[in-house]
């Protein structure tokens, strides 16, 4: 087999370079752990993203996918399949929506929020007001509303209709709002932002304009859905409902799937000719999803996700006593875990990433703002200890 050199430069002759990889071909995956071709094992805080939540190759999902792999991999959405009602019936059950679009990615489950957002609201009624620091994808519609200048640089113009209110500024969100608004996107914790928590009384206060105005409250959870904060959901423990709600990432454990979701009556419009997806819900994601959310819905998986967020949080804020020059706080939700660097730690961000890389443990560093961590769901108190000592270490060096 060839190792991480050879394959790195086989990589780079045939892709275009949108991304910036270290240097390592991910060659298997365990539980928390991931071995490269050069056979390095590393202890996984990044899950591929907030993906893969129940860790790799975790054997129940593996099972249900091989399964249905082997009856029946795609017919498109010409035909219903059980697995994607399954899946569908799951998440409704579970949470306050009424009906859903399948996808394959979060974009995608965004990109048809904002369809459905403009086709419910009316002629003329087409502008969505998204938050500074937001990320919402990478087509053109979502780079449009994510609210960060420097995803936008080259690619203008940008689809028409996307502002972006300051962040904490209710007042400035108000004067943005128009006859022809229709919706206010946002993401509950910023993840991509630097896991920054919007608080409850901000989230009321932007719920009240929704009302006032009659908006749209369309939630973002494709980072914090899915169990990551220790609900289903992060509204779940927010004492708000959206009206929208869009899901991926960890909803298929690594296979593509997304989701938009929201009430019978918002989601009348959307007849057949308005939206589509030839692979949304494909039964294998489908199947894989619904076995995601079996574990995950299981007595006590949440609650246990909710308490290992808190003891990784304190374990770090003790990092923050230690190193007050680097770390100046640790904010979060569950197992979405930042560690906010001071303006010091901030020139040292990506080095700190990088030497944690070397030693074997994967994070990366969000919004130029904090490190990220969004390890396995699975992950135990002796990985999060052992993380926070290599990260100690690490901060020691600087
Ligand atoms: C909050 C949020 N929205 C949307 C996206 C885009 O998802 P995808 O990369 O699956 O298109 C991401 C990805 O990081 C995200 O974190």
């Amino acid at each position: 087999m060839m190792n991480n050199k050879q394959l790195k430069e086989r990589g780079d002759k045939v892709f275009i370079g949108t991304y910036a990889r270290y240097p390592a071909a991910m060659v298997k995956g365990s539980g928390c752990r991931l071995t490269d071709a050069d056979g390095k094992e590393y202890l996984d805080f990044m899950a591929g993203i907030a993906v893969c939540a129940l860790g790799h190759a975790h054997p129940e999902i593996t099972g249900a996918i091989c399964r249905q792999a082997a009856e029946l991999v795609h017919v498109s959405n010409l035909y219903y399949t059980e697995p994607q009602i399954a899946l569908a019936e799951m998440i409704t059950e579970n949470s306050f929506g009424e009906k859903l679009f399948l996808c394959n990615s979060g974009a995608e489950a965004n990109e048809a929020a904002i369809k459905l957002a403009r086709i419910y609201s009316g002629e003329g009624r087409y502008k969505i007001i998204s938050f500074s620091g937001s990320f919402h994808g990478r087509t053109l519609a979502t780079v449009a509303a994510t609210g960060q200048p420097k995803f936008h640089k080259g690619f203008e113009p940008l689809p028409e209709g996307f502002l972006h209110a300051p962040f904490g500024d209710l007042q400035a969100l108000e004067q943005l709002i128009d006859d022809s608004t229709c919706a206010i996107l946002l993401e509950p914790l910023q993840g991509e932002g630097g896991v920054r928590p919007l608080s409850q009384e901000y989230l009321q206060g932007i719920k009240a304009l929704c009302d006032k105005h009659g908006l749209l409250l369309i939630f973002d959870e494709i980072q914090t859905g899915i169990g990551r904060t220790g609900t289903l959901f992060a509204y779940q423990q927010l004492g708000i409902e959206p009206d929208i709600l869009t899901m991926a990432k960890a909803l298929g454990n690594g296979l593509p799937i997304g989701a938009m979701m929201t009430s019978a009556k918002i989601a009348a419009p959307f007849i057949p000719g308005t939206h589509a997806s030839t692979f949304g819900g494909n039964p294998v994601a489908s199947a894989a999803a619904v076995a995601t959310l079996k574990i995950m819905l299981a007595d006590g998986f949440l609650a246990e996700v909710g308490k290992k967020g808190d003891y990784f949080q304190a374990e770090l804020n003790k990092l923050v006593e230690r190193f007050p020059g680097m770390i100046s706080s640790v904010r979060g939700m569950g197992l979405l875990v930042g560690a906010v660097l001071t303006e010091q730690g901030v020139t040292h961000g990506t080095e700190i990433v990088s030497k944690m890389f070397d030693r074997g443990f994967l994070m990366n560093f969000a919004g130029n703002v904090a490190l990220r961590f969004v390890p396995p769901l699975i992950v135990t108190k002796e990985e999060i200890d052992s993380l926070v000592g290599a990260l100690a270490e690490v901060l020691a060096e600087f």
